[in-house]
């Protein structure tokens, strides 16, 4: 980096402005700027309903000619929501206001869907028709069946579900004008719907299996199963418990505030893209090992250390600056205390494997030591490094068969809901922009161009 900040910028807490009412937001104080040169700008500190408040920096390039600089965006808030909220310290996270424990304990992924899409959750009656419609959408184009024959039989599900889910905005572009109500509600009942479908059709490539069609009679983690699962040679039972499991999940992984896939989703969508292409964007952003792509990473990483006598040495690879490895699912840019989503899971990995008949399973006790030791060490503790959501969901997965590739596939369709939500959010907003991130430059000044012949 080329340049150094100048010392003599000061920031100093200033109290100038009242108490302002910007719609949800709250102006209360200002950061008072003053420049190197004397020049002093007042910005407005916004306040939410809980959580940090934040400093509105828009006018400070204006005023100051300068840019904040935060790569990946460790102190800055990109908007204004009131879907989700996290609080890292004492790990919370809460939908609409309802903590997670709540919702995990006594609501179902369907009700959760609701709450993340319309704000409130539903009565009997508002849940009955959720259901319905969302069951009446989960065809596809016969055409977009098409797409799967072009893929290679061994092509990974989550670009599978990338590449089908941008397709959709072929399908439906035409139909999709993002200022109408109706039609967002559309989008968001078709992306919940359909995911299922394309996920399955993903799963049933690399199976070599025929593709089989949702059942609409069937709940939507029963019929999930179903497409993945049956065969149209044979009845196929579904276990209630697997069905459970996966409602559990998902209701876990539906939203997660700015994560890096919402924050994708919703910048993708701010230039009036077609939302199932930003859908798509957000997928592929999830499938990153840093993010979602943990869970698969998680039991890859598990199968190499093999056995507990391993742990150890592994738990040294992750700590040695040297060396790239690092101990999937653990650490969170938001968590330092706990990530409320792993004790769940934790706790049900245990039941589900108990009532499945499999709680003699090595990888869930690999896990668990694993864990246990990276708890105990002083680095993990140190750097406030905890298991993240994705440490145990991969056993869950693994104990209902359902491979590898397909977890991050699992994920996204949990997460689906969540970014249909922020896009929602988003494209309702009169006050939005598009998203357009400044840079500090230390590339080459003006140079002139040098004829071929004479480099
Ligand atoms: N193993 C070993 N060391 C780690 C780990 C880990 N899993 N995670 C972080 N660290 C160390 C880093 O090396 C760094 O050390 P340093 O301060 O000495 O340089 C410090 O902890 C801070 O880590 P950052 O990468 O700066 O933290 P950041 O907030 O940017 O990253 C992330 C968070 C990506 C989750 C990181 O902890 C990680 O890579 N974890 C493993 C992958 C993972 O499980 N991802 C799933 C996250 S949950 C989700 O997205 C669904």
């Amino acid at each position: 980096m080329k340049r150094v900040p100048s010392a003599s910028t000061a920031l100093g807490y200033a109290h100038t402005a009242n108490q302002i009412n910007l719609g949800k937001k709250m102006t209360k104080d200002a950061f008072r700027l003053i420049s190197p040169g004397g020049t002093e700008t007042d910005l407005p500190v916004l306040s939410g309903t809980v959580g940090p408040d934040v400093i509105d920096v828009g006018k400070l390039y204006k005023e100051q000619g300068v840019f904040t600089y935060d790569p990946g965006y460790v102190s800055t808030g990109s908007c204004e929501s009131d879907i989700t909220y996290i609080d890292g310290e004492q790990g919370i996270l809460m939908y609409r206001g309802y903590p997670v424990e709540q919702l995990a304990e006594h609501s179902s992924f369907l009700e959760v869907s609701y709450l993340l899409l319309h704000g409130e959750l539903p009565t009997a009656d508002q849940l009955r028709s959720f259901d319905k419609t969302i069951r009446t959408h989960t065809m596809l184009n016969e055409g977009m069946l098409n797409f799967f024959k072009g893929f290679r039989y061994d092509a990974h599900p989550m670009a599978m579900l990338s590449a089908v889910v941008g397709s959709m905005s072929a399908y439906y572009h035409k139909e999709m004008d993002a200022s109408n109500p109706e039609h967002r509600d559309i989008f968001a009942h078709r992306i919940l719907a359909k995911l299922p479908t394309i996920a399955a059709a993903a799963y049933k490539l690399n199976t070599g299996q025929p593709f089989m069609y949702p059942q609409n009679d069937l709940n939507y983690c029963e019929n999930l199963l179903h497409m993945l699962f049956a065969v149209p040679a044979e009845p196929y039972e579904i276990d209630p418990i697997a069905a459970e499991a996966l409602d559990l999940l998902f209701i876990l992984h539906a939203d997660h505030e700015q994560n890096c896939s919402t924050s994708t989703v919703r910048m993708a969508g701010s230039s009036g893209a077609n939302p199932y292409s930003a859908i798509a964007a957000g997928i592929s952003a999830l499938w990153g090992p840093a993010h979602g792509g943990a869970n698969e990473a998680v039991l890859n990483m598990l199968e190499e250390i093999g056995d507990a006598s391993q742990i150890h040495r592994f738990v040294a690879k992750a700590k040695d600056k040297n060396d790239p490895f690092r101990l999937m699912g653990f650490g969170h840019r938001v968590y330092k205390n706990f990530d409320p989503r792993a004790t769940i899971i934790r706790d049900m990995a245990h039941k589900v494997l108990e009532k499945l008949g499999r709680s003699d399973t090595p990888m869930f006790d690999l896990a668990r030591e694993l864990e246990h030791v990276a708890l105990n060490d002083d680095y993990f503790i140190e750097k406030k490094l905890y298991p993240n959501v994705d440490f145990y969901s991969g056993i869950i997965y693994r104990a209902l068969e359902i491979p590898t590739s397909m977890f991050t596939v699992m994920f996204a369709i949990g997460r689906s809901v969540g970014w249909t939500a922020h896009w929602r959010e988003m494209i309702s907003d009169p006050t939005a922009r598009i998203s357009r991130p400044r840079q500090l430059y230390t590339g080459p000044t003006q140079r002139d161009y040098v004829p071929i012949a004479k480099r």
